[in-house]
């Protein structure tokens, strides 16, 4: 099939790259003009394992083409939107703007019998709205909202081999003649069994928000017992092995630390409480507040533990930050909780050196005060603490023999419960994990 993809960013791109792989014929489309060259020349424009091996594939087929310009969706017959829905400047709610222009400006290029897919996270409600719109100036053309699940880090496959696809249609029925396109689109991963469930458009927007909003909950669940086990001098990690091997409840996502960020969760939480505002449904999401405090009390816990730590303040201490990305496998920096103590450490007075191996250029765009540094040896030098932040698989590698003759104090803050206590203690090191004694 002919398909547009409408924003290339850590969705649209990996989604453009997949659909080609799929055997689709694909343009890719945004306004970031360095993005469109980057993709053009099979480059990732950002770090996502596998990415760029599938473009330099695709690419060579001839099925997969980016430009800045938008007339170029005309002719496709399939038009996902993945532009972004970030957090609007000083309040909870989505910035619609993205959204709102990529559609308005698919409007003229769309046909009889297209169907325009959005799979940007957005309000519920979004939907309904910019169908009107659509059948306003093109009658014809059909609404599905697909919202999509995949994670940074894993995108690729989750992509090609999601859990589940969701398609949301004006009724709601199986019958709907965009679920029978949407189906050629995905026939690959269809045939595969991965199970298709059809909603009613509302349906679709909340299957996401919802979904995010548990996953947040769940992990500051376990950051929330994380609290009580350093009041109780407990150990929060067995407490979720022991828990967690409940089926009901289940080990993922049960990780006590810094807790959560990125480009998703919170933004998403936090305008799904907006949009319960607005719904008149705001006691529902009560709860999702909590979680936020949550999750954000954990920064400034690990800020307190560090000074705790250096024993007589922060000011002068040269710190040094394993981690910059929000998670592993990625150099996505949105929110993350590890610059964002980092910063704050920053401030407090300390000297503050980051490492990380793929997000020290976004980090530097976000925070330029800070000190970046390449290499982990050369980072660590002389390091009077150093913050396990994000848990590359690199730094749980980490030897702490070595290490204590590189850093000027062997003090060392594991701010996602990764490294072994005892390994790191035998070796001679101060060893603090979060909610843990
Ligand atoms: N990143 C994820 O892991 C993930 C997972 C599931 C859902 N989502 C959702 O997908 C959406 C996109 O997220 P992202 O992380 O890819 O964001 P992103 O910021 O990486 O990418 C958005 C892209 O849209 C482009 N864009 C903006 N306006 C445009 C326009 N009018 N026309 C064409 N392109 C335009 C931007 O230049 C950018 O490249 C969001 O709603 C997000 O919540 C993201």
């Amino acid at each position: 099939m002919r398909i547009s993809v409408i924003g290339c960013g850590y969705l649209g791109a990996v989604h453009a790259a997949c659909m080609a792989k799929l055997g689709h014929e694909v343009v890719g489309i945004d306004v970031d003009a360095r993005k469109i060259s980057d993709l053009s020349a099979a480059k990732a424009p950002f770090y996502e394992p596998g990415l760029e091996a599938l473009l330099e594939d695709v690419q060579e087929t001839g099925r997969l083409t980016f430009t800045t310009d938008m007339s170029a969706a005309a002719g496709s017959d399939v038009h996902f939107i993945c532009v972004g829905t970030p957090q609007k400047k000083g309040e909870n709610g989505a910035d619609m703007t993205y959204v709102d222009a990529a559609t308005v400006g698919l409007l003229p290029h769309l046909a009889a019998g297209n169907l325009v897919v959005g799979k940007s996270t957005v309000p519920v409600g979004t939907a309904a709205r910019l169908a009107s719109l659509i059948s306003e100036h093109q009658p014809d053309a059909h609404l599905v909202w697909n919202p999509e699940f995949l994670r940074e880090g894993h995108a690729v496959d989750d992509t090609l081999h999601p859990d589940r696809f969701v398609y949301g249609v004006s009724d709601g029925s199986e019958e709907h003649v965009a679920v029978a396109v949407l189906d050629e689109v995905y026939a690959s991963p269809l045939a595969s069994g991965t199970p298709r469930l059809v909603t009613d458009l509302p349906t679709a927007e909340l299957v996401k928000t919802a979904a995010n909003s548990f996953l947040a909950t769940k992990i500051s669940f376990i950051n929330a017992m994380a609290e009580l086990c350093e009041a109780a001098g407990a150990d929060v990690t067995r407490l979720a092995d022991a828990i967690g091997m409940d089926d009901r409840i289940g080990r993922k996502f049960l990780h006590a630390g810094i807790g959560f960020g990125g480009g998703c969760l919170p933004k998403d939480i936090r305008a799904f409480m907006a949009r319960a505002g607005e719904l008149g449904a705001d006691q529902a999401l009560t709860f999702l507040r909590e979680v936020d405090a949550i999750n954000m009390r954990r920064r400034t816990r690990v800020v307190e533990l560090t000074r705790e730590l250096c024993g007589d303040g922060l000011l002068g201490k040269r710190i040094t930050v394993l981690g910059a990305a929000f998670k592993p496998e990625s150099d996505d920096v949105r929110d993350s909780p590890a610059l964002s103590i980092a910063a704050q450490l920053q401030l407090q007075g300390a000297v503050v050196t980051v490492t990380d191996p793929k997000a020290l250029g976004n980090a530097a765009r976000r925070f330029p005060e800070l000190q970046y540094v390449q290499d982990v040896e050369t980072a660590l030098q002389n390091a009077d603490i150093v913050l396990l932040l994000t848990e590359w698989q690199e730094y749980r590698e980490l030897d702490p023999h070595v290490l204590a003759r590189t850093v000027a104090a062997p003090r060392i803050l594991d701010g996602r419960n990764v490294l072994d206590p005892a390994k790191w203690r035998a070796a001679g090191w101060l060893y603090r994990g979060l909610g843990r004694p």
